[in-house]
């Protein structure tokens, strides 16, 4: 009943007016034009993520035009089931998915806010990755922004590019800045750090991984 009636919201609200920008391909999406009772979540590279406050068990991922991986993510929720550290997809259309929502802030938000990480969400996060493992899937494109916490426990909100068998290090090197620079230097006091210092980081490290 509700799945329909958000459905319903989706289409004859949400997508007429909200406009998704992709500036660059590196460059999280720009979203403008949200109606009245929608809330941003999030966006990646790739898509926005809203919910509906009359709604906010669910979570509408949409993807901005011409970014492709939608297919390749709905065959990943497939294979992944249900998993406690994971979202989950509720259903699907060209554009978009409707998927559990999350509640909880992103790593690197809690960076931003200064709020503390505890070491059971990263061991939560290692934990979720195993699992996907298991479900022949590979974990892919984990860092900050793609984690979430809540209540000590971590978990994964992006699991598009758990397709690609390919090698990526994303997450041991975001482990590694967490044991050798936040747990030994953030972790007591975990000032707030500024976006835009976060973000010279992303930009030498995108650099370093080229
Ligand atoms: N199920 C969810 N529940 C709550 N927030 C979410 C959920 N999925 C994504 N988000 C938020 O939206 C952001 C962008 O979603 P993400 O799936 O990472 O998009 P992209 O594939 O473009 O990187 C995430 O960093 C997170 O803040
Ligand atoms: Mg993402």
């Amino acid at each position: 009943m509700t799945l329909k009636t958000i459905i319903k919201l989706i289409e004859n609200e949400l997508l007429p007016n909200i406009n998704l920008k992709s500036i660059k391909p590196n460059d999280p999406i720009i979203v403008s034009n949200v109606p009245n009772q929608w809330k941003v979540l999030g966006s990646g590279n790739y898509a926005a993520v809203l919910y509906n406050s009359n709604f906010p068990y669910y979570a509408v991922k949409i993807y901005a035009e011409n970014r492709p991986g939608i297919d390749k993510e709905i065959e990943v929720y497939n294979k992944l089931g249900y998993h406690p550290s994971y979202s989950q997809c509720f259903y699907h259309d060209k554009n978009y998915l409707i998927l559990r929502r999350l509640d909880g802030i992103t790593l690197y938000d809690a960076i931003v806010k200064g709020i503390q990480i505890p070491e059971s969400v990263i061991s939560d996060i290692d934990k979720a990755l195993d699992y996907a493992i298991t479900r022949n899937l590979y974990p892919h494109d984990v860092h900050f922004k793609n984690v979430m916490m809540k209540d000590g426990k971590g978990f994964v909100v992006d699991v598009s590019d758990f397709y690609k068998y390919e090698k990526c290090l994303l997450w041991a090197h975001s482990k590694k800045a967490y044991n050798k620079i936040y747990k030994n230097i953030l972790y007591k006091l975990h000032p707030p750090i500024p976006n835009f210092i976060l973000n010279i980081i992303r930009k030498i490290y995108q650099l370093y991984k080229r």
